[in-house]
């Protein structure tokens, strides 16, 4: 069983084609970086525009990287939501283009499921052994604990009320005069810094919350650099030795944050007895050298096996949708040309 995997959420365009859900032919990804690296973020307008221009291109790769045609597909996947709605329609107009034409069955996608699939592809485990399990996905747009009973069964824990933590790595980057999109430069600038050097924030919210809120970290962090209350002249810009310290200080906080509602979640279920096999994650994030470490160190001492995307699948990309679908399809859940591009996520 072929499915293609159609992704256009937000600024990647990507095609996959996965077999049986697991074994990844092709993983084409074409990213808009420098087109909104002038904006320090993503501009939704441009997005959509370049979706429309790079499809094509983009699905022809894909056919050409497995030596394949359109006709050997065995269904069409997209991820229909969340995400920017300019940029979620010209995936899923594609997409229901290709399934009629085609005959082929269409499958929509929800992308932050997606990303929770993603640590399965290229993998033979069993699905037994996997599930239950608690979930994080970690990204640019999202942030959020599930517990997972399948790959099609997710129930959310928890979820930010303000930014997402990618977010605030990029906003934080920016700071710091990072280009966009700065979480993987902060993540490499932080490794020579001090941890330490600046005090910032942890969020914990209410007792029981498995909430996340980043926008207090991101204005603590914006003090520290520019001075509050705001001063006439501004501060002097931090050298680069105190650049590489914030970058550790808030990584160290925003990591933490992570490592500190993870333990709570799993002390809750604990308590009310529903056990968990593993720990799945996802989203850009989860390429990110002190959270995988950290979190490493955290299944070991609780005795969970930790199931981590390759770096190849942590970022926007559609293996994980086609992976996903292959579950879908088996469970005869399919759509029709009524699917709808919808921006929020599911609860
Ligand atoms: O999952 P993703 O590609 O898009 C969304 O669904 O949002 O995640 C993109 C986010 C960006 O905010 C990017 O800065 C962040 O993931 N990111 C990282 C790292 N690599 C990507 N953040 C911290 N450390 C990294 N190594
Ligand atoms: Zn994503």
């Amino acid at each position: 069983m072929r499915i293609l995997g159609i992704e256009t959420s937000c600024d990647e365009t990507a095609c996959a084609i996965v077999e049986d859900g697991r074994r990844v032919l092709t993983n084409v990804i074409a990213s808009q970086h420098d087109l909104h690296a002038e904006y320090a973020g993503v501009v939704p307008e441009i997005a959509s525009r370049a979706h429309v221009e790079r499809f094509l291109p983009v699905l022809r790769t894909a056919l050409d990287e497995a030596t394949m045609s359109l006709n050997d597909l065995d269904a069409i996947a997209v991820g229909n939501r969340p995400g920017l709605i300019g940029s979620l329609l010209v995936g899923v107009a594609a997409a229901k283009a290709l399934a009629w034409s085609l005959e082929k069955p269409l499958i929509g996608i929800d992308h932050i499921h997606a990303h929770l699939f993603a640590p399965l592809l290229e993998q033979d485990a069993d699905l037994n052994d996997v599930y239950p399990a608690l979930g994080l996905v970690v990204s640019g747009g999202h942030t959020a604990i599930y517990l997972c009973k399948s790959p099609l069964d997710l129930n959310r824990l928890g979820s930010t009320i303000d930014d997402a933590v990618g977010e605030a790595y990029d906003k934080v980057g920016s700071i710091l005069g990072l280009e966009h999109p700065g979480g993987p430069k902060l993540d490499k600038l932080a490794q020579t810094g001090n941890d330490r050097a600046f005090d910032l924030p942890i969020s914990r919210l209410a007792k029981d919350s498995l909430d996340f809120s980043y926008s207090g970290l991101k204005t603590a962090v914006l003090y520290a650099v520019r001075g509050f209350p705001k001063q006439d002249p501004p501060p002097p810009p931090l050298d680069d030795v105190r650049r590489a310290d914030m970058a550790a200080s808030f990584q160290r906080a925003a990591i933490g944050a992570i490592m500190f509602k993870l333990a709570r979640a799993i002390d809750q279920l604990d308590a009310r007895g529903d056990e968990i096999n593993s720990i799945l994650i996802g989203g850009g994030v989860s390429a990110n050298s002190r959270l995988r470490a950290d979190l490493t160190t955290f299944a070991k001492e609780r005795s969970l096996t930790l199931r981590m995307p390759s770096l190849d699948h942590c970022l926007d990309n559609a293996a994980m949708i086609a992976g996903l679908a292959h579950h879908k399809l088996t469970a005869g859940q399919l759509d029709d040309l009524t699917l709808q591009a919808i921006p929020t996520a599911k609860c």
